[in-house]
């Protein structure tokens, strides 16, 4: 698998990643899945605090004793920021970037996955009552601690960003964002913001092209759109969904690849250099989806998935 540096950092990071959100409850399984993808040349490991309440980075710290030397191999990323469930069952699920937050949050991240350091926090979905100056402070005393060695975003617009730069002096180096021909939101964004009657909502405009003038890695989540483009039964789907499976179903055939490679051969086409970030445990589909790093579509094949996407050709 080729592999990309995140700019002015020491990551060199595969062009795919792997996320760690639908870790199957089997741990025989888990390590399975993780040992396809660092087979295919996959380096790159995602996390979050919330995912399964902590049982998946919990369950990944069984890699450190299958694979010895793992921890120096990989790239480590984990995010904090959400909180579910407490301190009651029936507390509201809430977005908090405080000072305390962020450090508790990361003390148990580096507890349950067992490891010193995390290479990549991100903060995982913007909070309206961020204070820039607090999550300054947090992330310079994780930084010197050496228990985080470089920070990100995840879901944030060019102006939230901005907004947290007024106090963190850290480089932002990464926004995690959800991209997939099936979503390709941000993309249309750009394409359709000034037409008087839009067939999608302009959302996030300009969020691409702020990370990529400001040299911000942009990894997309969901890239597989959760299979409902490649394997889901299409039986309740919309009209959209049905067409553009079909795209991709025809091309993936006459190229001899996957459907789900096909789908991450379009984000990896992308110059912002997006990393997508698979959510796979099918050690079949794993190796398949790898195939993209050796697909280039052509404009042509890009913008048809593009408009197959949109439900729409392009205006
Ligand atoms: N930052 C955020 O807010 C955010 C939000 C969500 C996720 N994430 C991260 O992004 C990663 C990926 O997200 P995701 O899992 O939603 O994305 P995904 O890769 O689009 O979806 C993976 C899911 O799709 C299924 N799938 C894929 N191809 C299929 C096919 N051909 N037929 C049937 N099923 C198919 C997989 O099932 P199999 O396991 O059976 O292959 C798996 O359940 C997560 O692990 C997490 O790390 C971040």
């Amino acid at each position: 698998m080729r592999t990309q540096t995140y700019p002015g950092t020491s990551l060199v990071a595969s062009r795919l990643a792997f996320g760690c959100m639908r870790f199957p409850t089997d741990r025989s399984a888990v390590i399975k899945a993780v040992r396809t993808a660092l087979d295919q040349g996959i380096n790159f490991f995602d996390h979050a605090d919330v995912y399964q309440a902590g049982r998946c980075e919990e369950a990944f710290s069984v890699m450190w004793s299958e694979v010895p030397g793992l921890r120096d191999q990989i790239i480590l990323q984990s995010k904090c920021g959400i909180r579910r469930g407490e301190p009651t069952p029936q507390s509201p699920t809430r977005y908090d970037f405080s000072y305390e937050h962020i450090i508790e949050a990361v003390h148990g991240s580096l507890k349950r996955l067992q490891t010193d350091h995390l290479d990549i926090l991100l903060l995982h979905r913007p909070d309206p009552l961020v204070e820039p100056e607090e999550v300054a402070r947090a992330f310079n005393e994780l930084h010197a601690a050496g228990k985080i060695r470089y920070f990100g975003l995840s879901n944030h617009t060019g102006s939230q960003i901005d907004l947290l730069k007024t106090a963190v002096a850290q480089p932002l180096i990464a926004n995690q964002l959800e991209i997939s021909v099936w979503h390709p939101t941000l993309l249309n964004s750009g394409v359709i913001f000034n037409q008087d009657l839009p067939l999608h909502p302009v959302r996030g405009e300009g969020t691409l092209e702020y990370c990529r003038t400001h040299k911000i890695t942009v990894q997309a989540w969901g890239p597989l759109a959760a299979g409902r483009l490649t394997g889901k039964p299409l039986d309740q789907a919309d009209e959209r969904t049905v067409k553009a499976a079909a795209v991709v179903q025809e091309m993936a055939r006459a190229r001899g690849v996957s459907p789900d490679a096909i789908l991450l051969a379009w984000l990896l086409k992308h110059p912002a250099k997006i990393q997508p970030i698979i959510g796979s445990m099918n050690p079949q589909r794993i190796k398949e989806s790898c195939q993209a790093d050796s697909i280039e579509l052509t404009r042509e094949e890009w913008y048809t998935l593009f408009g197959a996407g949109r439900g729409s050709p392009m205006p």
